[in-house]
């Protein structure tokens, strides 16, 4: 049921997403390895959840189609920076060879590059009202950058290994790398409603609990998931001594932490009725369900 009603907001922006990369003037090697990443599949949720917020909150699909879309583009990048060798030394990524591995390094980093700096470009494309656009593409910017999930795959590195493990640098970095971009989807999509404070207050609310959760069913499925239905390499958190829930806290506690999470994503929607709101809530339920 929720890969349906999931299905309703993915399949316009599959679309976009199979024309956005079509500009004049990409040299064709660099549009093949953005496109080999961009259309391997993926899930989707951080585009779905800035659609699904600005829906809620009474904006036209067609109007920020293509901003929601963008979110996408700067979350693929940062999967192939992800899997380099440098970082976690992946070689499957969306059940395909990992990008560098399909295109050698240099390739690799140009086409996140590529895709980082495209996804601006298409957020600057959004006929709305400039002030509405300017606040979710800085909220974004801000989102992705130092102060956001460049900073927190930073710490990620400097915990890898370390014997300094301690919750509070494990949510810190949980909520800079993952959770950073999810609760700013979700606030993007507010603002290009022209949400009210309130508006604003509870997507910020839902989307950081949201994005706790989101990491912590990855960190679990690293340990309890399937290769095949995940798409990439199970076992790559603990072969790399990286600080995860479950390595912390163990399987069990990180579920709680999880679940919990989730309960309160969906406590945050609660003001909210109707059909939109319903889809929200199921989606916050299905990212501690979900085994991909
Ligand atoms: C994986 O993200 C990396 C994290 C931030 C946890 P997703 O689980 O959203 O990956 P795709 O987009 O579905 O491949
Ligand atoms: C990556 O976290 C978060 C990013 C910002 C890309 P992970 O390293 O756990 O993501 P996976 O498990 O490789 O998808
Ligand atoms: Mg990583
Ligand atoms: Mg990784
Ligand atoms: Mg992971």
């Amino acid at each position: 049921m929720i890969k349906q009603r999931l299905d309703e907001y993915r399949t316009p922006i599959e679309e976009v997403l199979q024309n956005c990369l079509q500009e004049e003037g990409v040299p064709g090697e660099l549009l093949e390895s953005m496109s080999y990443s961009l259309q391997a599949g993926g899930k989707r949720i951080r585009p779905v959840l800035c659609l699904a917020w600005a829906e809620l909150l009474g904006q036209k699909r067609e109007k920020v189609l293509w901003f929601c879309t963008s979110l996408e583009l700067i979350h693929t990048y940062s999967l192939i920076h992800d899997d380099l060798p440098a970082m976690d030394n992946d070689d499957l990524r969306r059940g395909k060879p990992s990008n560098h591995i399909r295109f050698g390094e240099a390739a690799a980093i140009l086409a996140g590059d590529g895709l980082l700096t495209r996804a601006f470009s298409m957020m600057l494309q959004t006929d709305l009202s400039p002030g509405a656009v300017l606040q979710a593409a800085a909220q974004i910017s801000r989102a992705a950058g130092p102060a956001g999930m460049v900073g927190g795959q930073v710490l990620d590195m400097v915990l890898t290994g370390n014997n300094k493990k301690e919750l509070e640098d494990l949510k810190e970095m949980h909520s800079l790398k993952t959770g950073a971009m999810i609760k700013s989807s979700c606030l993007a999509g507010a603002i290009l409603a022209g949400g009210s404070q309130d508006d604003l207050l509870r997507a910020g609310e839902y989307g950081a609990s949201l994005g706790l959760a989101f990491q912590v069913a990855d960190d679990i499925l690293d340990i309890t998931g399937d290769q095949t239905k995940l798409g990439k390499p199970v076992g790559s958190d603990q072969a790399r001594d990286k600080l995860t829930y479950p390595a912390l806290l163990g399987l069990d506690e990180s579920r709680t932490l999880g679940l919990e999470m989730v309960a309160r994503a969906v406590r945050a929607i609660e003001p909210y009725s109707g059909d939109r709101a319903d889809f929200l809530k199921d989606l916050a339920r299905y990212i501690m369900d979900r085994v991909e």
